[in-house]
This record gives C-alpha cells, sequence and structure tokens, in this order.
C-alpha cells in the first residue's frame, strides 16, 4: 500500500510525520475525501475547487499546481489498484517551531492515501438512527478543516447512544450532520440549510440540489428549527461517502420517525445514474 507524501509516491510504512507540523499541534490543514468509481475519482473538479477555497480562506499557499495535484491523485489510485474506494488527501500549513502566530514561510506539506470502499448497501436501502444533539463546533464550519473536534465529540456520542451520525442545531436551527449535510421532505419539496458558514457544502448536496432541480423538485434552502423534524415526511444525510442514506428516526433531544419515502429513492436512483 502506497500513500503520497508531499509530490512522492512512498510505501505507507515509510512515510514520517514531523514533530513541528502545524496540522500536528494546531489542526492546522485542510483536507478532502473524494470517491473513486471503477478506478475514477468521482466529482474531482468541484473537490478541487472546495480545497483551493478551503486553502484560501485559512491564507495557506497552494504548494504545486492543481494540475500536479490531479496527476498524483489519479497516480495513487493507480498504484493501490483501487476500483471502488475512498481517496483522502490533505494540506497542513507545514512545519516550523511551535507557535500560534504562523509566519508565512513554511511551505505546505501534502499527504494522501486511499481506502477501499464500504458496503453501502444496508444504510442505503434500511436507513440510518440519527441523534439530535448540540452544535458544538466553531463558526467557519465552511471551511473543510482537519481541526475536526466538535465533529468527533459528537459522531461518538451518537454512536454511544445508538446512532450511525449526529445531526446538530444551533440554538435550536438544524445545520448539518457530524460529518454529512441534512436534507428534509414535505409534501416533495426538499429543505436544506443554506451554504453559510454554519455548515459545510457539501458537494454530494450541492449536486443533490442541482438533480433534484433538474427533476422538477422545488429546494428550499433556508435554516428551520428543530421541531420541523416532527413534521416531514422523509428526511436523509448526504456525503461523498454515503451517498444518500434515509434517516429512519431520530432519537436524544427529539424522539420522531420516518418512512423511508419515495423522493429519497428516486434521488437515490438519479443519483446512482451520475456515477461513472
Ligand atoms: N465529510 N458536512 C460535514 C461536516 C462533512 O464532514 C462532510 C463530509 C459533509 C458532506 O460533504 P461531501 O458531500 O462533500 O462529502 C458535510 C467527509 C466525507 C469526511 O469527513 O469523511
Amino acid at each position: 500500500e502506497y500513500i503520497i507524501q508531499n509530490e512522492t509516491l512512498i510505501p505507507k510504512k515509510e512515510a514520517t510525520v514531523n514533530l513541528d507540523d502545524r496540522g500536528y499541534y494546531f489542526g492546522d490543514g485542510v483536507y478532502e475525501v473524494v470517491k473513486v468509481y471503477d478506478g475514477s475519482p468521482f466529482a474531482m473538479d468541484e473537490h478541487i475547487a472546495r480545497l483551493l477555497s478551503s486553502l484560501n480562506k485559512l491564507d495557506i499557499p497552494l504548494a504545486f499546481s492543481k494540475e500536479k495535484l490531479v496527476e498524483l491523485i489519479h497516480s495513487l489510485i493507480e498504484k493501490n489498484s483501487i476500483e471502488n474506494g475512498l481517496v483522502y488527501f490533505q494540506f497542513t500549513r507545514g512545519v516550523e517551531p511551535r507557535n500560534h502566530l504562523y509566519t508565512r514561510e513554511s511551505t505546505p506539506v501534502f499527504t494522501a492515501f486511499t481506502q477501499a470502499a464500504q458496503n453501502l448497501e444496508d444504510i442505503q436501502k434500511n436507513g440510518i438512527d440519527v441523534w439530535l444533539t448540540d452544535d458544538i463546533r466553531w463558526l467557519r464550519c465552511d471551511i473543510k478543516t482537519i481541526n475536526l473536534l466538535g465533529n468527533v465529540m459528537v459522531k461518538r456520542e451518537a454512536s454511544d447512544n445508538n446512532c450511525h451520525e449526529a445531526i446538530l442545531h444551533r440554538s435550536g436551527t438544524i445545520t448539518e450532520g457530524s460529518s454529512s449535510n441534512l436534507f428534509l421532505v414535505k409534501d416533495k419539496v426538499l429543505y436544506t440549510h443554506p451554504a453559510t458558514n454554519l455548515i459545510l457544502n457539501g458537494i454530494t448536496r450541492q449536486l443533490i440540489i442541482d438533480l433534484a432541480k433538474r427533476h422538477n423538485y422545488s429546494v428550499v434552502e433556508e435554516p428551520f428549527p428543530v421541531d420541523v423534524l416532527e413534521h416531514a415526511d422523509e428526511a436523509f444525510i448526504s456525503s461523498t461517502s454515503v451517498e444518500i442514506a434515509p434517516i429512519k428516526a431520530v432519537k436524544g433531544q427529539l424522539s420522531t420517525t420516518f418512512e423511508i419515502g419515495q423522493v429519497t429513492q428516486d434521488l437515490q436512483l438519479k443519483f446512482k445514474e451520475l456515477l461513472p
């Protein structure tokens, strides 16, 4: 198994981390997760655009060209013979003695690895339970940073309560999942939080919104309160790794159940048609 360190493919066991990497001390870096279908990375342009936007928002320069980045990722997928799986890649701000104040003089450190795909059949068909809890994250959730403590804490809390995902609310307004976006369906209309600083604008979310509109569903991107969950017909989460997973039940601060509805199933089918 190979990984990429900076601009080189090396065996995973030869990889090293510098103790003075700001990613290690401060979580000072950004990442992307891209799905690989039939050996090719899906929605690569959109993921690269979001990566550049995250880097830009954090004042981290791109260490090498966009073309080089794409080429490196393709070569890793090929080297590890990934047919269906994920590729993870990140840039940290780089290596310098620990100091909150960064100098703008370090060279960003690039790392990438691949993973085989998990079997999604069960969760896509039968759905998941989710845990409603407080959104304890910072106010720049639009940046796909590797600093994920809030996400990590609520994911553990969800799992300890036998739920697959945490659904978050900030003072009563639903934002998103710990590693996914949330959609509700009511009378065939889709509802989801707008792409503000309070959520990560998922690539899957954006694809679903386009897809839904092209198939004449209305999509409302507005903040909505927690109790709307009780009135929705259907609910689902979306992300690169799960694509679309229906929600069976909400637990925690509010309890409610959903049927696995027609709109969710229709969007699942249409999403599959987008894939290579
Ligand atoms: N997570 N919101 C959050 C907080 C996320 O971490 C993710 C993705 C999403 C969905 O984004 P996308 O559709 O672009 O994957 C929304 C990735 C998969 C992860 O951290 O593993």
